[in-house]
């Protein structure tokens, strides 16, 4: 009999068929065994978790977020005691799988109506497995993760919905987030203008993307300012084009320059030039993606481009297909994600084609 492998892939469940339909790229016969949550769905499939890591790493989803591999499941009862049979089954099935010289840490979602904590079972497991396998715990870097997931209710009795905790190991690189299930919170910061702050904070992490020390940057779409206030953050001096009005702490920045205009009357008219163009406007995402096309030839050959695309309520997937032609045109698109914080949109990481046509001809 062929052998099964089971995951556990997460997304945002306003997006679940587009997620659901990443999964056969990476394994032709994976398939839904069981929901564990809004957003939350156990695989199995015919790919081991190392395959499938090894195919997403290479061209990483859009909307998985996250993915674990479950090694052990076990039954649990909502109480206490669980966090013994965690343990236990812990000891068992992943202890020996723990790397001693590597760090590791446990991070638990608890999708079930429990009497403990996330903490809980982070505490115990990381002792349990430190114990047997001595490697050391890095809550904040760690190597390896062990991922644990208890999802149903208790008494369901034998039915496909009885509380079940699964458990796996793997490398953290493996699992497109280094935050349990892609749950990517920022600390809220006393100057914030904007909640949009954090899909800008979020782009920019997972897309590893270093802002030139000192750089130009045109956002458009700025009001009221929450990415223009990062952009400051990080150095950049702020070209913020948008009819609407900025945030008083930013309107009296000298780095920052207003222009209450639209994008398109600012394109328009004799643009500058940039290293950093984001676009956060609020409008058809093929109409954005236009204007980015046009504002390619503000940016410089080294420069960098963040947008959102923004998404219609149906025909999503046609969107997103006629969006990236539309920009591949003038750009490579570097990543394309929906992240954490974006609703109903995703994120695109920019490249100008003619960098990438330099570093080719090099
Ligand atoms: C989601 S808000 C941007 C929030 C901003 N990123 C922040 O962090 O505060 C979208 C903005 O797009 C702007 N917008 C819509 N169409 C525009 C256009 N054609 N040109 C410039 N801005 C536009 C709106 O005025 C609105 O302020």
């Amino acid at each position: 009999m062929e052998r099964t492998f089971q995951y556990i892939i997460t997304f945002d469940a306003d997006f679940a068929d587009l997620a659901l339909e990443e999964l056969p790229a990476v394994d032709p016969e994976a398939s839904v065994e069981r929901n564990l949550a809004p957003g939350v769905e156990l695989i199995a499939g015919r790919r081991s978790f190392s395959n499938v890591a090894a195919a997403w790493r290479s061209a990483p989803p859009v909307f998985v977020r996250h993915v674990c591999p479950v090694h052990v499941a076990l039954p649990l009862s909502g109480v206490a005691d669980d966090l013994e049979r965690l343990s236990q089954a812990a000891a068992e099935a992943i202890a020996p799988q723990v790397d001693a010289l590597r760090t590791f840490s446990v991070q638990t979602r608890l999708l079930a109506d429990v009497a403990y904590k996330p903490f809980d079972v982070n505490t115990r497991l990381a002792e349990t497995l430190a114990a047997i396998s001595g490697a050391t715990v890095d809550v904040r870097r760690p190597q390896q993760v062990i991922s644990v997931v208890c999802a149903g209710s208790a008494g369901a009795g034998g039915d496909a919905d009885e509380m079940t905790g699964y458990a796996g190991i793997s490398d953290v690189r493996d699992n497109l987030s280094d935050w349990a299930g892609g749950v990517r919170r920022f600390a809220r910061d006393p100057n914030q203008v904007s909640r949009s702050e954090f899909k800008l904070l979020e782009a920019l992490e997972v897309f590893q993307i270093e802002l030139p020390p000192r750089g130009v940057a045109l956002d458009l779409g700025a009001s009221p300012g929450g990415w223009t206030r990062i952009l400051r953050e990080r150095e950049q001096y702020v070209t913020a084009v948008d009819p609407g009005s900025l945030h008083p702490s930013l309107a009296a920045d000298r780095g920052v320059r207003h222009l209450r205009m639209t994008a398109e009357a600012y394109m328009a008219d004799d643009p500058d030039r940039f290293d950093v163009i984001v676009n956060d406007m609020r409008m058809d995402g093929r109409d954005s993606a236009r204007l980015m096309v046009q504002a390619a030839d503000c940016l410089y050959p080294h420069g960098v481009a963040l947008m959102t695309v923004k998404l219609p309520e149906r025909k999503r997937r046609a969107v997103i297909d006629h969006a990236q032609r539309i920009l591949e045109e003038r750009y490579v698109i570097a990543g394309m994600r929906q992240l954490f914080h974006n609703r109903s949109e995703l994120t695109v990481y920019l490249q100008p084609k003619d960098r990438r046509d330099d570093e080719t001809q090099r």
